[in-house]
């Protein structure tokens, strides 16, 4: 297919975007009121923090530094209630087989890099060469822990965004089960060689439309339940989630149809996926997730409605065409990359809003962190969002690029992004989530404070070393007096420094991982530790 033919149709999809943005002028959403902020709130309940992670003591302190309003309505406490039982199995099935793919993800993203400074580490096994386990990590964070753990707090919160049951929660079951099956297969293709020999899209498609087929039965439910909402706003997360699965099935579609795409039109398609997988998926996904458990927590409503909407659309317009900012320096026209480019310098606009708009709702409640898990994670993941976003900007400019391209330093953005942002948020989440689902207090709150500070303590190790040591290789690979060899030995003692960051990044994630075990058991044998209130003050 004619790159030219694929950029005229993201054009066409921004225009549609634009009138879409014009409606929702003219439905009056950009209203100053924005009683939307408000909708994820019951009657009353502004004022009240809700933390389910928080034990009795850190509940008790975040509600004395809140301003409470009034009392919250216990009709509408209840209703809640039994919005987040009808998402409860579907989620709880999510977030499991995300936590599985997660610790099967880190040990290979661990065994990966230590290859790389002491490659005669399990060399005898052709599966578990630097290629193929490489290959597995990023499939199993890609297609196994990332998407999963959001999906899994998309429908859980979507009937609390929604103000009704989830409705059609057995397609989710099925959807996950397919996705799973297409990763398992997916996954043991690429153990033995077989793959598409695409970046992010290496799973055969053969078995790799199980993802586009089991992400559309799961994004079923949210249409479903929209016809049955009770709110009159829909809060922007629900825009974000609808957005993102919409998204998906097409990108995948798109970029796996076989015999359609060839050559640099190939390459060009890859990184349409690649960047809009990370920008139209993930990332709205995060952000939905952000925008919901950040106001709840500190029990106040975002600053700005308005700024939220801005960030949106202007997400939406410009992510589209910033793929080709994977290939400059490559055979494509240069058109193409200038205005990938461009669109790169112009994802500021939504970035600053997005981040303006936490600060500004956090202030004067920065206590808060001190007193909420879930908050620190998510907040983390935010500003992590960012600082991605930035890098991620100049790393577009030419300049910069021709430093970074061929580094590690690429590497350590990828990780600012899909662990900093998006895996932080999904952590702080989950920790928010889960209680309600199993209806049960965490059994062991201090596992999580130490989940947190391995995985903080470990991720900037790697995310230091990691940049400095893909600079300095950068630098030696454009040097022309340099021997290429200079660029390999200089990021040796990097790669060590990464090795132990990841170390410590992984056994946060073992840790997380018993946790959650410890918390199904209990609800398996009924010794709840302690029972949920509806709202903590309540
Ligand atoms: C405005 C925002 C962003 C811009 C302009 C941007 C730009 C870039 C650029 C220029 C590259 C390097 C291309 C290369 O030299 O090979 C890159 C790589 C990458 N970015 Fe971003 N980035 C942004 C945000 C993010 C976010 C939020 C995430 C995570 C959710 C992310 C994840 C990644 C990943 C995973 C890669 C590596 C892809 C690969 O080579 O496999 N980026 N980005
Ligand atoms: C949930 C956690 C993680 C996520 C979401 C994640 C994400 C990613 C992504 C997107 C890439 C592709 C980067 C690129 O091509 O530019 C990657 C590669 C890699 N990751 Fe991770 N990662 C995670 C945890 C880890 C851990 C704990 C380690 C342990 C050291 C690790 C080590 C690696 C290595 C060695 C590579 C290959 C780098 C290369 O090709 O040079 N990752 N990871």
């Amino acid at each position: 297919m004619n790159p030219t033919a694929i950029l005229l149709a993201t054009f066409l999809l921004s225009i549609a975007g634009l009138f879409a943005f014009i409606w929702s002028l003219r439905k009056g959403l950009f209203d100053a009121d924005a009683g939307g902020a408000r909708t994820i709130f019951a009657q009353g309940e502004i004022g009240h923090v809700e933390d389910p992670a928080a034990d009795a003591g850190q509940a008790h302190t975040l509600q004395r530094d809140a301003r409470v309003l009034g009392p919250t309505t216990a009709a509408e406490l209840a209703a809640r209630e039994a919005a987040d039982r009808s998402s409860a199995q579907p989620a709880f099935a999510l977030f499991t087989y995300a936590i599985v793919w997660l610790i099967v993800a880190s040990l290979a993203g661990l065994v990966s890099s230590l290859k790389l400074h002491w490659p005669e580490l399990l060399d005898q096994y052709g599966w578990l060469t630097f290629g193929r386990l490489r290959t597995l990590h990023l499939n199993a964070v890609a297609y196994g822990w990332a998407p999963q753990a959001l999906l899994g707090l998309a429908i859980w919160m979507l009937p609390r965004l929604l103000r009704t049951p989830l409705i059609g929660a057995r397609f989710v079951l099925v959807g996950a089960l397919i996705w799973n099956a297409g990763l398992v297969a997916g996954l043991i293709a690429i153990a033995f060689g077989l793959s598409a020999g695409l970046e992010w899209l290496e799973i055969p498609w053969q078995v790799g439309g199980l993802f586009a087929f089991g992400g559309m039965l799961i994004g079923l439910p949210m249409v479903f339940t929209l016809r049955r909402k009770r709110v009159h706003h829909l809060y922007v997360s629900v825009w974000y989630i609808g957005a993102a699965l919409f998204w998906f099935p097409v990108l995948y579609l798109v970029a796996k149809v076989p015999g359609v795409h060839f050559g640099i039109e190939m390459a060009t398609m890859n990184w349409w996926f690649g960047h809009n997988v990370l920008g139209l998926f993930y990332t709205p996904l995060s952000i939905a997730a952000v925008y919901y458990f950040l106001p709840k927590i500190i029990g106040r409503p975002v600053q700005s409605y308005n700024l939220s909407l801005l960030g949106f659309w202007t997400l939406a317009f410009f992510y589209g065409q910033v793929g080709a900012h994977h290939l400059i320096g490559g055979p494509v026209p240069e058109w193409l990359i200038t205005l990938s480019i461009v669109q790169s310098v112009m994802m500021v606009i939504p970035v600053i809003a997005f981040s303006l708009n936490m600060h500004l709702t956090l202030r004067g409640n920065f206590d808060a962190l001190r007193h909420s898990y879930s908050l620190r994670f998510i907040f983390f993941g935010a500003v992590m969002y960012t600082l991605a976003s930035l890098q991620g900007t100049f790393e577009a400019l030419r300049s910069v690029n021709a430093v970074t391209h061929f580094t590690h330093f690429t590497v350590a953005h990828a990780h600012l992004g899909m662990y900093g942002f998006v895996s932080m948020v999904a952590f702080g989440g989950i920790y928010f989530a889960l209680p309600r689902v199993l209806d049960l207090r965490w059994p062991r709150p201090h596992l999580i404070a130490l989940h947190f500070w391995l995985v903080v303590a470990g991720f900037l190790f790697y995310l230091v070393t990691l940049s400095v040591g893909g600079v300095l290789q950068g630098l030696a690979l454009l040097d022309p007096a340099r021997p290429f060899m200079d660029s390999v030995a200089v990021t040796l003692p990097w790669l060590q420094g990464r090795s132990l960051g990841g170390a410590l990044m992984t056994a946060g994630h073992l840790v997380f991982a018993w946790h959650f075990f410890l918390a199904v058991r209990a609800t398996a044998w009924r010794t709840r530790v302690q029972s949920l209130p509806l709202n903590v003050t309540g």
